[in-house]
């Protein structure tokens, strides 16, 4: 299977089994927008909790807040997003279709990136074991001259965008001959700013002075109240604010099932710091950060971190933690030096002063500020995709196991009485009626007990418990372990210990 099936599989699965659905499906959907269905809650609910239990419990100088979607709108001012948060989009005049020209050329750049790997997919297979990648790659004219295509080709994109210049972005997609997908003609229009930010009316008069904006990131609503917390919670530098939150943007490339999405949650924690220690902490928090990612268990080999060369104007240092989804490496999480600019602006465009006061060296200072920003739906497909499992099964048959980290399944245990009679299912809910308390349960009935082990399997349910005409003799069950299907028998009352260890 190759891994656009394969993606195409994992969506088809999140919906059959009510962990994502098509946002207003019944009117044929609406672009970029998807709902979460009922074991979907459950997993997001998790990935919020264990990012809220490792950045806000365990840490003594980091606390939550919980702000408002709408802001005054001046703050989208002074933090640069109503001037500059744009993408450069261009439309092909036949199909109608609009584009964002850096990745048309991103996908150029892709298919150059394809015919190197080809050609050394060709070498492989005519020298076998001899076959030396490093020298076939410094010496193939063919693999050579695609590479030297395609650093041009970055060299004069990044240089275009950097300087803004929209023209020079439309020359090079002339030049690289790039055609429309839809209409296969190069007839562009000229590269023009879209802002990302979806904007609204406040109250009931539409002029230009009542247009609010919905937040493009939780960071903002952080820095507006940074003082109202140091000062309430008597806070000290170095600490932290964290929140987890909607935010949402006019992606022109909405694609990829949840990864790039208009509404999407973002799991963000501002760490304010003395000017001067920021890089330190920038380390700090790359290193703890894919810390808590290894910790899930999804392979360290699928995180790598990308460091910004071109970095944001607000930025001294940026690195982004990508993670192999099954359409390759991409961003999952970003960590960002992002200097004293925000409090700076905000101080500047408010006219109140944004400055901690420093009780043990009697200083006043704008701190600088290490953000970590990570989105809360890619974690998703991230955990998701690197769940999905199909395997053979010794009597021929074949299961589809999402091996979930046990602690963020959605059901981690479910009941199964063997069968539906004998009192069996009575004692079922009499074990279950104790475990639901810890743990979130499901109590299944229905069907062979093999077709119930597949639906927990297929929902990633880590254990499930069977009673059989035994536990009313003895009172004990049997256990089956998800990834290993593996059975024992244990004491009832020994289920909740039996888990946790
Ligand atoms: N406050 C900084 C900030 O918002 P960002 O790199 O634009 O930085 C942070 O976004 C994270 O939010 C990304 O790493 C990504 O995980 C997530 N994210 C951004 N845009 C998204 C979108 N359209 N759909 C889903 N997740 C998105």
């Amino acid at each position: 299977m190759n891994t656009e099936e394969l993606f195409k599989k994992i969506i088809a699965h999140a919906k059959e089994y009510g962990f994502i659905f098509p946002s207003s499906e019944i009117y044929d959907g609406l672009s970029a927008v998807y709902d979460y269905g009922q074991m979907g809650v459950e997993l997001k609910n998790n990935i919020k909790n264990y990012w809220w239990q490792a950045m806000v419990r365990q840490h003594d100088n980091i606390v939550g807040i919980d702000s408002a979607i709408f802001m005054h709108p001046r703050i989208w001012e002074a933090s640069g997003h109503v001037g500059a948060f744009n993408d450069p989009l261009i439309d092909n005049r036949d199909s109608k279709k609009r584009y964002r020209a850096d990745i048309l050329l991103e996908e150029h750049l892709t298919k150059i990136e394809e015919k190197i790997e080809k050609e050394i997919d060709k070498g492989r297979r005519k020298f076998g074991d001899t076959f030396d990648e490093t020298q076939y790659r410094a010496t193939n004219p063919n693999i050579l001259r695609n590479a030297t295509k395609a650093v041009d080709i970055r060299t004069k994109m990044n240089a275009a965008l950097a300087a803004n210049d929209l023209d020079a972005l439309k020359q090079l997609i002339i030049d690289c001959e790039i055609v429309c997908p839809l209409s296969g003609s190069r007839n562009w229009t000229d590269v023009r700013q879209f802002n990302l930010m979806f904007s609204t009316q406040l109250g009931s008069l539409s002029d230009e002075t009542n247009t609010i904006y919905l937040r493009p990131e939780t960071a903002q609503g952080i820095f507006v109240n940074f003082l109202n917390v140091q000062k309430t919670g008597r806070m000290k530098i170095p600490f932290g604010i964290a929140q987890i939150g909607k935010a949402f943007r006019n992606e022109i490339v909405a694609r990829q099932f949840i990864f790039r999405m208009r509404e999407f949650e973002q799991m963000e924690m501002q760490f304010f710091v003395r000017p001067g220690d920021e890089l330190k902490w920038f380390e700090y928090w790359k290193t703890e950060r894919l810390r808590w990612h290894q910790a899930l268990g999804l392979g360290h080999e699928k995180y790598r971190f990308h460091t910004h060369e071109k970095l944001a104007h607000y930025a001294n240092a940026a690195a982004d933690i990508e993670f192999e989804f099954p359409f390759g490496f991409k961003e999952l999480e970003g960590i960002h030096s992002r200097t004293d600019f925000d409090l700076r602006r905000h101080q500047e465009f408010s006219g109140r002063k944004q400055q901690y006061f420093d009780p043990e060296t009697n200083e006043r200072y704008i701190p600088y500020v290490v953000e970590t920003s990570i989105g809360l739906d890619r974690t998703f497909l991230a955990i998701l995709s690197a769940a999905y499992h199909e395997e053979p099964l010794e009597n021929g048959e074949e299961r589809t196991v999402l091996r979930i980290p046990p602690a963020l399944a959605p059901v981690k245990i479910a009941i199964l009485p063997l069968i539906r009679k004998d009192g069996l299912p009575e004692e079922a809910r009499e074990i279950m009626h104790t475990l639901r308390r810890q743990h979130p349960c499901q109590y299944d009935e229905k069907d062979s007990i093999g077709k119930r082990y597949r639906r927990q399997d297929a929902i990633g349910t880590p254990f499930c418990i069977t009673i059989d005409h035994q536990t009313l003799d003895d009172h004990t069950v049997t256990i089956r372990h998800r990834d290993t299907m593996q059975q024992i028998r244990i004491p009832a009352g020994n289920i909740h210990p039996y888990i946790t260890t």
